[in-house]
C-alpha cells in the first residue's frame, strides 16, 4: 500500500518519491547525489573541498553542544558553522564570503561576458569562471554572476552561504532561505543548517531548532526514505521524503490521435476478470466508457513508440534507447489488451480497436521537434501517467483493477525513465537553442497538465478508479511538483 502524503478533499494522494528516484537513477546520477542522505559528512567537515581537519574539537560557549567542531573553508578559515557530534550543523556567526569567484581563464566551455563592466543586470555583478554540474557532466562557464558577500546583500529572511562548505551545487556565494541567520536569533540558541535532497537536488535552509521538533537527525526518520529537514516557512523540523522517476499519446498536429472502437474479442484476455456484480448502473457505464477511452489511448501509444523508434534511428541513438522504445511498444500492446478487456467486461460486450488512421503520423526529423515532443509526451505525459496509475493502484478496491494499475504504473515508470534518458542523450553537448526548446516545451506541458481536466467522468467513484476533475488535478499537480519539476531542474538547471 502506498504511503499517503497529503489529502485533498478526503482523497489520499501518495508520495511519488520512488518514481522520482527511478528516473533520477535512469539519468545516471548516483544515489548519494539524489535521494541519499545529505547530512554533512563527519569525515569531510561538510562538503567537497571542505575539511574539518585541524579543528580543535574544543567546546566553545557559542556552540550549542559539547564537542562541537568548527567547519573550515577550503582555505582553512573558519566558515562560521559548527557540527555537533550527532552530525547536525548550526551557524555560530555570519562570516563574509569573499574571493570565491576566479576570473575567466579563456578555457571555459562557454562565454557570455569579458569584464565585470558587462554585468549590469543587478548591482555587484562580476564576470567570472564557474562550474555548473549538468546531468551529463560538469561544464565551465565564463559569465555574469551576482554573488552575495554578506547576509546584508540578501533579502530579509535570507542568508548568504559560501560555496564549498556544504555539499550543494552552489558555484558562488548564494542567498538561501533563512528563518535565522545565527544561533543568537533562536530561542533555543540553535540556528540549524538543513540540507534536504528532494530527490533531484539539495535544498539548503537555515532554521531555528526547537525542543518540540519531530526529528533532529535522519536517524529519527524512516531509514532510506526520509530526511530530517527544516520546514517550508514556519513550523517544526520534520521528516521529509527523499528519493527521482498513463500513456504516451500519439500526437498529430497537436492533437491525440486514437482509433475508433470495433466489436471484436481478439484484444481481450480471459485471465482478467474485474468484479462487475454489485456495481450500480451509472458507475458501471462510466467504467465502461472510461476504459474504452483508456484502451484507445494505450493502443495509440503503440504507434507513438513506433514513430519514436524511427526518430531515434534518424538521430543515430545508442542501442539501449532503441531497445527501450521497442520494449515499450510491446508493453503498450499489453496495456491496450488489459484496457479493452476491462472496457468489454464493464460494457458486457466485446470491444477492441478499429483501424488507426496513420495519415500524418510521420517521424520528426529535426532534433528540436523531437526534443519538444519527447518533453511533452514522455518526460511530462508519461511521468504524470505513471504517477496516476501508481496512485490509483493504491485506491481501487477490486484486486483485478489494482493489479492492472500496478502493471501499468510499473511499465509507464520505465517508459518515463526512457524518455528522460533519451532527453539527456539528446541534450548532451547541445547548445543553448536546443536547451531553450526543451525549456519552453516543459513550460507548455506543465502549464497544460497543471489544470484540472475539463472532462468529468460519468460518475465519481474513487474506489473504482473514477476520480473527479479536482482529484485528478490535485494528483497531477503533486506529480509535477514532486517528480517532473525536480528532474527538469536537474537536467536543464
Ligand atoms: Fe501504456
Ligand atoms: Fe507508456
Amino acid at each position: 500500500m502506498l504511503k499517503a502524503s497529503s489529502i485533498h478533499r478526503g482523497f489520499l494522494v501518495p508520495a511519488f518519491a520512488p518514481l522520482r528516484a527511478s528516473i533520477w537513477a535512469a539519468l545516471g546520477l548516483t544515489a548519494s547525489a539524489c535521494g541519499g542522505h545529505v547530512t554533512v559528512d563527519p569525515a569531510s567537515g561538510g562538503g567537497e573541498g571542505g575539511g574539518a581537519t585541524g579543528s580543535t574539537g574544543a567546546t566553545d560557549p557559542a556552540f550549542v553542544c559539547d564537542g562541537a567542531v568548527p567547519l573550515l573553508r577550503p582555505d582553512g578559515a573558519h566558515s562560521g558553522y559548527a557540527r555537533c557530534p550527532d552530525g547536525t550543523v548550526h551557524r555560530v556567526e555570519a562570516v563574509a564570503c569573499d574571493g570565491w569567484l576566479p576570473a575567466c581563464q579563456g578555457l571555459e566551455d562557454d562565454f557570455s561576458c569579458k569584464t565585470d563592466a558587462d554585468c549590469t543586470e543587478k548591482p555587484g555583478g562580476m564576470c567570472g569562471s564557474y562550474r555548473v554540474d549538468n546531468v551529463d557532466g560538469p561544464v565551465w562557464l565564463c559569465g555574469c554572476v551576482y554573488p552575495c558577500a554578506t547576509d546584508q546583500d540578501c533579502n530579509p529572511g535570507e542568508a548568504c552561504v559560501c560555496p564549498s562548505v556544504f555539499p550543494t551545487d552552489f558555484a558562488f556565494p548564494t542567498c538561501v532561505p533563512a528563518g535565522c541567520r545565527t544561533n543568537d536569533d533562536c530561542a533555543s540558541g540553535e540556528c540549524g543548517v538543513s540540507l534536504y535532497n528532494d530527490g533531484c537536488g539539495v535544498e539548503l535552509d537555515l532554521a531555528c531548532r526547537a525542543p518540540g521538533d519531530a526529528c533532529r537527525t535522519d536517524a529519527d526518520c524512516k531509514a532510506g526514505f526520509e530526511q530530517c529537514a527544516a520546514p517550508d516557512g514556519e513550523g517544526e523540523w520534520a521528516c521529509r521524503p527523499s528519493s527521482c522517476a498513463i500513456g504516451r499519446p500519439l500526437a498529430v498536429e497537436g492533437r491525440a490521435r486514437t482509433a475508433g472502437g470495433a466489436a471484436r474479442s481478439d484484444w481481450t484476455s480471459a485471465s482478467l476478470t474485474p468484479e462487475t456484480a454489485g456495481l450500480c448502473g451509472g458507475v458501471r457505464a462510466a467504467l465502461a466508457a472510461h476504459w474504452r477511452d483508456v484502451a484507445a489511448l494505450e493502443h495509440a501509444s503503440i504507434a507513438s513508440f513506433a514513430r519514436f523508434s524511427l526518430e531515434l534511428l534518424a538521430l543515430g541513438a545508442p542501442p539501449a534507447l532503441l531497445a527501450g522504445a521497442q520494449q515499450a511498444a510491446m508493453d503498450e500492446v499489453a496495456h491496450a489488451r488489459a484496457a479493452y478487456t476491462l472496457a468489454s467486461a464493464y460494457a458486457g460486450a466485446a470491444l477492441g480497436p478499429g483501424p488507426l488512421d496513420v495519415t500524418g503520423v510521420a517521424p520528426a526529423t529535426s532534433a528540436a521537434a523531437i526534443v519538444a515532443a519527447l518533453v511533452e509526451e514522455a518526460c511530462v505525459g508519461e511521468t504524470v501517467g505513471a504517477a496516476e496509475a501508481r496512485a490509483l493502484a493504491g485506491i481501487v478496491r477490486d484486486p483485478a483493477l489494482a493489479g492492472t494499475y500496478e502493471r501499468i504504473a510499473e511499465d509507464e515508470g520505465r517508459h518515463a525513465e526512457l524518455g528522460w534518458r533519451a532527453l539527456a542523450w539528446l541534450l548532451r553537448g547541445a547548445g543553448h537553442d536546443l536547451r531553450a526548446v526543451a525549456a519552453s516545451a516543459f513550460e507548455r506541458a506543465v502549464a497544460r497538465m497543471s489544470a484540472d481536466p475539463d472532462v468529468a467522468p460519468g460518475a465519481v467513484a474513487p474506489e473504482h478508479g473514477l476520480l473527479s476533475p479536482e482529484m485528478m488535478g490535485a494528483l497531477r499537480r503533486q506529480a509535477l511538483a514532486e517528480v517532473v519539476e525536480p528532474c527538469r531542474r536537474a537536467l536543464l538547471g
